[in-house]
């Protein structure tokens, strides 16, 4: 597999994309979506295919607030939670459709060391640092850099936090590209630049439910894999013990198509009952260092089907256990736990603190890459 391919069946698709693209090119359209109370101006960039698939991005946050697709009949439905308006993006939310920075998921107690230096994050999860401490990437406003239509349309925005926010050293500059196609795939290229030694891992926190985020149905008898045969326990504050855990014959193999709700609730299993349900980190079967598949999920009902490729180590799988029907969002919708599930690419959590995780050190000079890619198909009945 190449980085910049997504396997045999695109090659499949590729003449009838061919055909589809100069008369019917992706395209780009900017707007104001809202203004904040200080006044600022919020514009999202709505990214539209021939194939009927639309995007829509905010430069608060990088966030993906609306992400349409056709189901195997051709019917369109919005599926990713989120809000109509801006108001409830600026409050506590779930991070819906985020860009997350500078470290996505936990750091144990908000610690850790870089050249023999202690570092402390703020704290917003119980002891821990998650998603980038108080005001993480996701409740900032992003610049919108570079917009473009043609055979893909696109949007690049860039956000450059200040040496020492939120606790963390250097100066980064960090950059979304959010990439639409006609084969209805959405690639998503973050990068990051620093002008000291730090730490990164920029991911995004979209909440699926392939059902529709307006059907009210849970993701409990969505099928999902994952290829890991091994992923990485937590204590009870979720962050990993370090151990790498064998998923055979547990809750947590999803190596063949399973359905979400068939393990869920099996409160033998000491994991599942600490995090409420799955939100753990698997450590993908990789091969090489370019794009490959980290999770697939598939609604039989509706026949839409998600792939997420990356080109991280880790897939971060969260079944919505959070989601306790306080939050009112698209369509007024209620979100309850199993309403969505995010599938979060990324560097393992916690890895500055674990030599065995790898690292997550970006120095200056160097470029951190992520390149992800959300991949819609259909299957049949
Ligand atoms: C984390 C969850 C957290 C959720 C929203 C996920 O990435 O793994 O523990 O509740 O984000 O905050």
């Amino acid at each position: 597999m190449k980085a910049s391919g997504l396997g045999t069946a695109c090659v499949a698709l590729a003449a009838s994309t061919l055909l589809a693209t100069s008369a019917q090119a992706a395209r780009a359209d900017r707007s104001v979506f809202g203004t904040t109370p200080g006044g600022q101006s919020v514009e999202s960039v709505t990214l539209t295919n021939a194939k009927g698939m639309t995007v829509r991005i905010l430069a608060w946050g990088a966030v993906i607030q609306q992400l349409s697709v056709p189901d195997r009949h051709g019917h369109v439905d919005d599926v990713v939670l989120g809000f109509d308006t801006l108001a409830p993006y600026l409050g506590k939310e779930p991070y819906f459709g985020a860009s997350i920075g500078r470290y996505a998921n936990r750091i144990g107690a908000g610690k850790f060391t870089l050249d023999g230096k202690a570092y402390q994050l703020s704290i917003n999860d119980g002891a821990q640092s998650l998603h980038g401490g108080t005001t993480g990437f996701d409740h900032k406003l992003w610049t919108i850099e570079k917009v473009t239509s043609g055979p893909e349309a696109s949007v690049t925005l860039s956000y450059t936090s200040p040496d020492g926010e939120e606790g963390y050293p250097g100066t980064l500059t960090a950059r979304a590209t959010y990439r639409l196609n006609e084969k209805n795939e959405l690639a998503i290229d973050y990068s990051a630049t620093t002008d000291k030694p730090t730490i990164v891992n920029l991911t995004n926190h979209s909440y699926f439910n392939l059902s529709g985020a307006l059907s009210g149905k849970s993701i409990m008898d969505q099928l999902l894999t994952i290829p890991a045969s091994r992923y990485t326990p937590t204590d009870a504050g979720l962050i990993p013990t370090g151990e790498m855990r064998s998923v055979a014959g547990t809750a947590f193999d999803f190596r063949k198509p399973t359905r979400i709700g068939a393990r869920v609730t099996d409160g033998h299993e000491e994991q599942l009952v600490l995090a409420h349900g799955y939100d753990h980190n698997w450590v993908l079967d990789r091969q090489g260092s370019g794009l490959s598949l980290g999770a697939r999920v598939e609604d039989p009902a509706t026949g839409r089907v998600l792939e997420v490729w990356s080109d991280q180590p880790g897939m971060q799988f969260y079944s919505g256990n959070f989601l306790d029907g306080t939050i009112v969002g698209k369509g007024s919708v209620i979100y309850r736990q199993g309403s969505a599930m995010a599938l979060e690419p990324q560097r393992f959590p916690d890895t500055p603190n674990h030599p065995n995780f790898g690292s997550a050190r970006l120095d200056p000079g160097q470029t951190y890459m992520h390149h992800m890619r959300y991949r819609f198909l259909t299957s049949a009945k």
